[in-house]
């Protein structure tokens, strides 16, 4: 499989995200298409991680197929074939969508990054490490970095257009979407990160916490869409190295990460685009990350 910076595909483009382009096919449904591009500190690399995109659809997909009856979503279809069928412009491009493209039901998403948190990690830890609280909300004392949270915690944020998103309390998740509406997405979001915390840890990963998007499709129906419980909107930390009172090495992008900071400690990058070109020693790797990462969530190799 060829790696892919950007696709084009005789289909209408809705957008271009950090990773994703989404096209509409008709007016019901979207495809999304998961590109090998990667960002690291917000900013996106030159390079493309072989298998990454497929990856990134493939444990969204099974995860899809766990939730089924649990909670609706929006998964039409990850396959291939399946999509030629329902899309038939696409007959030509087959190589191009291989594994990475997903055929959804379209829906209108809500503005909220419906989070939720595990383990106080990122910029939770940062905020209660300073002052005691989340989104505000004063938490209970005596936590250390990493620590299991217990209840896990709902812990909404804004959708930035730009920039970093912003922690915000729940009743602000109120004042935006309705009390009911409100209510259902923490509900969704906490029966969805319960089941995969809990299929992920006997693979010795820890999710210790995932970003969830929710959006309403024509018939009103509420629906989880995007992706989910991926490297990419998670944490994924090793559960075999897991150590409280420290910030955890990340499962995915540790290798990346670890060149960007001694690029930068090396005086050779200020930490703006453009980033270094990445050898391909670091390449190579952090597409081993994301192989494995497949691999021990879904039990079986991915292979195309
Ligand atoms: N079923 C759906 N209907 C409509 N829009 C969707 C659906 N599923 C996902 N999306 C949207 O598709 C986009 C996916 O793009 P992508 O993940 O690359 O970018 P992003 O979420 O804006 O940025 P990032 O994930 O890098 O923070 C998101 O804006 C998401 O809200
Ligand atoms: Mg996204």
């Amino acid at each position: 499989m060829n790696a892919m910076l950007a696709s084009d595909l005789p289909l209408p483009l809705i957008g271009r995200g950090k990773v994703r382009d989404i096209y509409a096919v008709g007016d019901d449904r979207v495809l999304l298409l998961t590109t090998d591009r990667i960002s690291a500190f917000d900013i996106v690399m030159a390079e493309t991680i072989p298998m990454k995109g497929a990856v990134l659809t493939q444990i969204s997909a099974w995860w899809f197929n766990k939730l089924e009856g649990v909670v609706p979503h929006h998964m039409i279809s990850a396959d291939a074939d399946t999509i030629i069928r329902e899309v038939p412009d696409l007959k030509n491009h087959r190589a191009d969508i291989l594994g990475r493209a997903m055929l959804c039901r379209r829906t209108k998403v809500f503005p909220i990054e419906c989070v939720i948190r595990g383990y106080i990690s990122g910029s939770a830890w940062k905020e209660y490490a300073s002052r005691g609280t989340l989104a505000g909300e004063k938490l209970a004392p005596g936590l250390t970095e990493s620590a299991k949270l217990e209840p896990a915690i709902f812990s909404p944020a804004t959708k930035a257009e730009t920039g970093h998103d912003e922690n915000i309390p729940v009743a602000r998740v109120r004042e935006i979407v309705g009390d009911a509406v409100a209510q259902e997405l923490e509900s969704m979001a906490r029966t969805v990160y319960a089941l995969g915390e809990k299929v992920a840890r006997a693979q010795g990963i820890i999710i210790a916490d995932t970003k969830f998007e929710f959006g309403r499709d024509q018939s009103g129906r509420i629906m989880l869409i995007d992706e989910v419980m991926t490297p990419d909107s998670s944490r994924f930390w090793a559960a075999d190295v897991y150590k409280t009172g420290q910030p955890q090495p990340s499962f995915d992008k540790q290798p990346l990460r670890d060149y960007l900071d001694a690029e930068r400690r090396a005086g050779r990058w200020n930490g703006d685009a453009p980033p270094p070109p990445l050898p391909a020693s670091v390449v190579d790797a952090t597409s081993k990350r994301y192989l494995e990462a497949y691999r021990r969530i879904t039990g079986s190799e991915l292979d195309f």
